[in-house]
């Protein structure tokens, strides 16, 4: 049998050597491998001591994430680490790469530990709704005080070889080969006499004020459990003996492990990668991407223009006027500015980025030699048109051509040029370099390599590509379009908009919707109604009180007058009290009698309309799996990444129930209330969303 853990002896120094690709997770075949590869090292009367390292990308990214959630298998992780720390021989973990959670705790359970100098440590289970749960949060304390530990595993962050060393987390930084600088070190270390150091064997760390950080830490997760659940582990290190402390570690891990909130973040880890895995597009080669235009150097196009030069793209951006391409280089220059800021780029590498990086001008002609244009101009068709009439005439044949249109027909946009099938939506968000997501809107004539640039360029953005097929709004606004109206008949019906806010915000959202409509601007929901007016069903409910906001000119943030009134130099709003005046106007006039909703009444109606439209979505083939409809909600509408996108959500809530409630309000209003005719079907057959996914 074949096993992924080897076994070397180098004189008196056995190496247990780690090749599990890609990135050497800790499956059953690496759990036993390591064991009987201890074992083997102890039995060998040559052997002094025994080094851990790993080929590859990584010392260890951690536990196999694809087993959780399904029956244990031996050796469990808690207790190899104890195993390994156990040994009567002296034992070295040689990291390179990453060690992170289960990879970091083998580490722990090691005598020493030396580290590349690229290396990075870290205990990012948190982030998966765990906490560390072999023994790392026993054994980290003991190295670098509770405080720190806290800190460590709360966020969950990475830390680099140079504060591990610092921090105590790490004995010895070396340059080199990993086997060869543990196979140095443990000479080096039997050379000197030194034996097995067990970390368990430490002091426990120093008492911090646990109830203020428990809490602390709690508010800061906005809803989410794990971190405030590995404060108390970090206790348990400081108030119990070893071995305690290890029962209670395991028994807060299990806990955890049957939560909802593990289901959902595990969700979103794998399928923030499956996302962009398409199917489709296995052997598509992507076109060569160097130098990228832009047209409109606005809120998107200079986004769209500081996104690319981070990535280290050469830039042309167009702009209509002297005084706009001015405008432009200082929205670039002001975003590049904030990069410098917070260390992204070096002084140099903005002098760089701003100067030989970067053209604006009037002029379409500079787009001549470009690989691909992002077309970010006013949202209207026939500009866009004319925008798109001058690239088909400037640009060099097989040039991608993409608009970064929201709602406008892709289809029509593509017809217009001469080359249609060079045509793609590329669909960012604002701020366009910082938002992760990237909808990829692919229309009838896209040519399939056109479809791998654009997921290329997603890569090089460091964004979350998803395929999107075309419709008014795409996945993500045609979805918010829906679960909006649910919050606004909610709110025609009597519940306040800054109870849904909070209802929502408490259900872990970044932002309530109507905060965020002020954010975005109001102007923009007022011109979305009037367009859609005439093609409105007579059955549709539309709410107008905020028209008449409108129409009195305040459009919220930016006017300092929305739902919330905003004053200069302060966060956040305070309610608008002629919001209630203008609903109470609106109720009388359709003979509405307000009533109480509960919190969880506004979060069920809210999930489920968002839920009903991510089913049309699917069925339509405009996303192709549920997960996609998960990922855009994720990374572009601050859905809680806890609950895993809201078609996760829907199959944790269980599908029948949901169908359920979506037919019980469809009573009061059947028009908005359709049930999608896909979770019907899923219902009738007992499956699920992810039973989808999985079918891919
Ligand atoms: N288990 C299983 N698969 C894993 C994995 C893990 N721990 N870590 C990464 N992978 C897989 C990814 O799913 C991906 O698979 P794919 O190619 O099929 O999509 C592949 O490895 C490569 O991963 P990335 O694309 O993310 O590669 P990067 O180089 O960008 O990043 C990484 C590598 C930093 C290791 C990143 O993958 C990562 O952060 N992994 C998770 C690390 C983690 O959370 N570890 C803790 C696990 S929980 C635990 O240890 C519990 C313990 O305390 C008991
Ligand atoms: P904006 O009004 O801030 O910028 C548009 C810019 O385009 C202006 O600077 C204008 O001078 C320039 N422009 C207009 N016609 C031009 C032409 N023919 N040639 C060169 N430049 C021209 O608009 P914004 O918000 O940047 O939006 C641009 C596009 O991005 C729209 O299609 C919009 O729907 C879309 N979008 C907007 C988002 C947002 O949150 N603002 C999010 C995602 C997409």
């Amino acid at each position: 049998m074949t096993t992924p853990v080897t076994y070397s002896t180098h004189g008196a120094i056995a190496v247990l050597r780690i090749d599990n690709p890609p990135v050497n997770a800790l499956s059953q075949a690496v759990r036993q491998g390591l064991s009987d590869g201890m074992d083997r090292a102890e039995a060998d009367a040559d052997v002094a001591a025994i080094v851990i390292c790993g080929g590859g990308r990584a010392f260890i990214a951690g536990a196999d994430i694809s087993e959780f959630g399904k029956p244990p298998m031996q050796p469990h992780l808690p207790e190899l680490c104890t195993r390994i720390e156990a040994s009567p021989k002296l034992v070295v973990a040689a990291m390179h790469g990453v060690s992170l959670g289960g990879g970091l705790e083998v580490a722990l359970g090691c005598h020493y530990r030396v580290a590349q100098p690229s290396a990075r440590v870290g205990l990012p289970e948190v982030h998966l709704g765990l906490i560390p749960g072999a023994g790392g949060t026993q054994r980290l304390p003991r190295l670098t005080g509770a405080e720190k530990a806290v800190e460590a595993i709360t966020t969950g962050r990475h830390i680099k070889a140079p504060e591990a060393l610092e921090l105590g987390i790490i004995d010895r930084i070396e340059d080199g080969d990993s086997q060869e600088i543990g196979i140095a070190y443990a000479q080096d270390l039997l050379s000197k006499g030194a034996g097995p150091r067990p970390v368990s064997a430490m002091p426990p760390a120093e008492a911090i004020d646990w109830d203020a950080t428990y809490d602390a830490v709690l508010k800061k997760g906005r809803g989410q459990i794990s971190p405030a659940t590995a404060v108390r582990a970090v206790q348990a290190a400081s108030e119990l003996s070893f071995d305690d402390g290890m029962t209670r570690e395991r028994d807060l891990f299990m806990e955890l492990m049957g939560t909802d909130q593990r289901k959902g973040l595990i969700h979103a880890f794998f399928n923030e990668r499956a996302v962009s895995n398409l199917p489709e597009l296995k052997g598509v080669e992507p076109r060569a991407l160097q130098s990228i235009g832009v047209i409109g150097g606005g809120t998107m196009g200079a986004g769209i223009a500081t996104a690319a030069l981070l990535a280290r793209l050469n830039v042309t951006l167009i702009e209509m006027t002297e005084e706009a391409v001015e405008a432009a280089r200082d929205r670039i220059t002001g975003n590049l500015q904030g990069a410098l800021k917070r260390g992204k780029i070096t002084q140099a590498q903005f002098d760089a980025l701003t100067t030989q990086a970067l053209t604006v001008a009037t002029n379409y002609d500079t787009l001549s030699d470009v690989d691909l244009v992002v077309e970010a101009v006013f949202e209207d068709m026939d500009v866009k048109k004319q925008v798109f009439g001058k690239l088909d005439a400037v640009c060099k044949p097989g040039c991608v051509l993409a608009t970064n249109t929201s709602y406008l027909d892709v289809n029509e946009i593509a017809a217009s040029t001469k080359r249609p099938d060079d045509v793609i939506g590329l669909h960012f968000f604002s701020p366009a370099h910082v938002m992760k997501l990237l909808e990829v809107v692919v229309a009838d004539a896209t040519a399939p390599d056109v479809v791998a640039t654009g997921f290329a360029l997603g890569k090089m953005l460091g964004k979350i590509s998803v395929r999107a097929g075309v419709c008014d709004g795409f996945i993500g606004n045609r979805i918010l379009a829906v679960y909006r109206t649910a919050a606004d008949h909610m709110v025609l019906d009597g519940a306040s908009p800054y109870q849904i806010d909070k209802a929502l915000t408490d259900f872990g959202f970044a932002m309530g919707p109507f905060a965020v409509a002020d954010l975005a601007g109001l102007d923009i929901g007022w011109a979305t109604r009037k367009r859609k007016a005439p093609d409105r069903h007579p059955e549709e409910r539309v709410p107008t009180y905020i028209d008449r906001l409108c129409e009195q000119g305040h459009f919220g943030q930016k006017t300092g007058e929305g739902y919330y009134i905003y004053e200069a130099g302060k966060r956040g709003g305070t309610p608008n009290p002629k919001i209630a005046e203008l609903v109470a106007a609106e109720q009388r006039d359709l003979g509405i009698t307000p009533r109480d909703f509960t919190d969880a009444e506004i979060v069920r109606r809210y999930m489920c309309a968002m839920v009903n439209e991510g089913a049309r979505v699917v069925e339509e083939g405009i996303a192709k799996r549920p997960l996609d409809v998960d990922m855009t909600l994720l990374f572009g509408y601050g859905f809680p990444r806890y609950w895993g996108g809201p078609m996760k959500w829907a199959d944790i809530a269980g599908l029948d129930s949901v169908l359920a409630d979506i037919e019980r309000f469809a009573k009061e209003d059947a028009w908005f209330w359709q049930p999608a005719p896909l979770l019907k079907q899923l219902v009738a057959e007992g499956r699920s969303f992810d039973d989808l996914n999985r079918a891919g």
